[in-house]
């Protein structure tokens, strides 16, 4: 039975992360560490409450105590490190609280990792630390880190400091870093959400600046499957990056949801740009395609289809979201 850390498990891709893995296979246990921020929802991972081949410890994982108490509780064959703070926005408006989860936390862990000695620890990062490209050209593992936003450059001071453990101390750290990611269970405030949401609602649909921003979008099943590739058959030390190769401009995000959903382009309201936007990121995930033989199950037309649909159909989840009842389940 191998046992598994996940940090940050309650939350978009860490419980996409829990549910894929104990899906996928039967020898697992997974701990989940997470606390009560915003962001994590109980309702993500309801279903293995009861289960046996899961535990949820409350962690913080910016308080040193919470995290050697996480050690103490069991060895890990792996450490997934997902819980962070992780919205733009909220990181031009209140950056303090990046530094502290982002930087802070990560050290912790990395540090309690190095004490009680660890299998793997994959340190998940986002292509945002690389910055913004211009019309051409795309991300590789070398590109220089030149994050923008506090959110960015406090997931680039994470990933220094993962890299430095390693290093050093010889901590078996892999570090992935993925373009945009979409799906089920994404929290609201996010720009996919956001649009199917507000559709969904007749409400408007606010797009920044010109609306002309250009992202590469990845399913977020399909971000954990690299995930787990990158423990069983990544180098330590190395970074990979994960994208499906799918650049598309915000405002056809927009019109491709309204299309599917039937809903009027009269919802679309443009509002001022978000301050230093980056204009366009894109990844090349060559390197993890020809190391870790994995390439995306989900083409952007198909995800974003079953993303709407998902919506649709699971009112009730993002209801509790919208109302705050989720909350109640901490
Ligand atoms: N969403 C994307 O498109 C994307 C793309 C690439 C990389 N990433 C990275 O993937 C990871 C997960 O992103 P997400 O979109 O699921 O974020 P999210 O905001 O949905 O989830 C973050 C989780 O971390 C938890 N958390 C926050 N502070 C914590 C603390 N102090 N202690 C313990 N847990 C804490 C939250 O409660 C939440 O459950 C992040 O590290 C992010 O940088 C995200």
């Amino acid at each position: 039975m191998k046992k598994l850390l996940v940090t940050g498990g309650m939350g978009f891709i860490g419980s996409c992360f829990i549910r894929t893995m104990l899906n996928m296979e039967e020898a697992l246990h997974i701990t989940n560490a997470d606390l009560p921020t915003y962001a994590g929802n109980p309702d993500n991972v309801k279903p293995y409450d009861e289960s046996e081949r899961y535990t949820f410890l409350k962690t913080d994982i910016s308080n040193a105590a919470d995290v050697e108490r996480l050690f103490q509780h069991g060895s890990y064959d792996a450490v997934f490190h997902f819980a962070a703070e992780s919205h733009v926005d909220r990181s031009i408006s209140h950056p303090e609280q990046f530094v502290v989860t982002n930087v802070l936390g990560t050290f912790h862990l990395l540090e309690a990792a190095r004490r009680h000695g660890v299998g793997r620890f994959i340190h998940i990062s986002t292509d945002e630390v690389y910055g913004a490209l211009g019309d051409e050209g795309s991300f590789s593992e070398s590109s220089p880190l030149e994050p923008n936003s506090p959110y960015s450059a406090s997931k680039a001071s994470s990933d220094l400091m993962a890299r430095a453990y390693m290093k050093t101390y010889g901590l078996p750290v892999i570090t992935t870093r993925c373009s945009n990611n979409y799906g089920p269970y994404q929290f609201p405030e996010k720009l996919i959400p956001t649009i199917i949401l507000n559709a969904l609602q007749d409400k408007p649909i606010p797009v920044y600046g010109d609306g002309l921003h250009i992202r590469d979008w990845l399913y977020v099943e399909d971000h954990c499957l690299a995930i787990a590739a990158a423990w069983k058959r990544g180098r330590i030390g190395e970074v990979y990056n994960i994208g499906g190769h799918e650049e598309k401009t915000n405002i056809e995000m927009v019109r491709t949801i309204l299309g599917l959903l039937n809903k009027p382009e009269s919802l679309i309201s443009y509002v001022t740009d978000r301050l230093g936007h980056d204009r366009r990121y894109a990844i090349n995930p060559d390197k993890t395609r020809r190391e870790l033989d994995w390439k995306p199950k989900k083409t952007l037309e198909q995800g974003l289809k079953e993303t709407v649909q998902w919506y649709v159909d699971n009112r009730s989840w993002w209801e509790r979201v919208l109302s705050g009842a989720y909350r109640e389940g901490w």
